[in-house]
């Protein structure tokens, strides 16, 4: 399966997690996120965006339930391992996939498109225009669901040794409000994480931000 790519073509950013995937031969699990099948399961199937899909495993298991997936990342190796993760699964999921490889912070998803956006651990920096937020917030279509899923970084200091400051990242209560009159938030919440985090991490906690767009 072919991956694509739009917008700008990602630079430093890009580098670096291809590093970090090269690093091992897989980074996650393979099994999809718990949060999305916990929030997502029930929801009737449509067009989902996957935001940093990385090695494809959520938006794999969204196909095998339905879903029209666009599963985007900046890493062209997280991507090619995506679509191989794909091809060696049953014919006719691979339809359902389109992989496309892009700078989420420069080129943002198309407007009012998709039934779900899922953001699950994307490090989504804040930046003072919030234009990379508020492009994914767009992309949920009217009726449509954000799920926002993150680390929680509560009580985390910042490490200059390797360039790390929680404040640098949007929290769920910042996400929240960005949301236009009309939204719901259905949760809002931190939780304990069912699995262990990748190797390397130590969060123990999820937080976990679902919100409805207004027909
Ligand atoms: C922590 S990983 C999470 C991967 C996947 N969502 C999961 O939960 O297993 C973050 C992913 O976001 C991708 N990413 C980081 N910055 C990005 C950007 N600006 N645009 C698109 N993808 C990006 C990385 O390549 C990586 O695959």
């Amino acid at each position: 399966m072919m991956t694509r790519q739009y917008g700008p073509v990602p630079g430093p950013s890009a580098q670096s997690w291809d590093a970090m995937y090269r690093s091992r031969d897989q980074v996650f699990s393979g099994a999809p996120n718990p949060v999305l099948v916990g929030e997502v399961t029930g929801l009737p199937p449509g067009q989902a965006l996957d935001v940093g899909c990385g090695e494809g495993a959520d938006a794999l298991w969204l196909a095998r339930r339905g879903w029209q997936v666009t599963a985007v990342d900046i890493s062209r190796v997280a991507l090619q391992r995506a679509a191989a993760a794909a091809a060696d699964l049953a014919t006719g999921l691979a339809g359902r996939v389109a992989w496309a490889r892009a700078d989420l912070t420069a080129a943002p998803p198309p407007a009012d498109a998709f039934d779900l956006v899922s953001v699950q651990y994307f490090p989504l920096r804040r930046e003072p225009g919030h234009t990379a937020l508020r492009g994914l917030l767009k992309a949920v279509a009217p009726g449509g669901t954000l799920l926002f899923v993150g680390h929680d970084l509560s009580g985390l200091t910042p490490r200059p040794e390797d360039g790390f400051d929680p404040a640098d990242y949007y929290g769920p209560d910042e996400v929240a409000q960005f949301l236009a009159p009309g939204w719901s938030v259905q949760c809002n919440e931190t939780r304990p994480r069912t699995t262990p985090p990748p190797a390397g991490a130590h969060h123990t906690h999820d937080t976990v931000l679902r919100a409805r767009r207004a027909r």
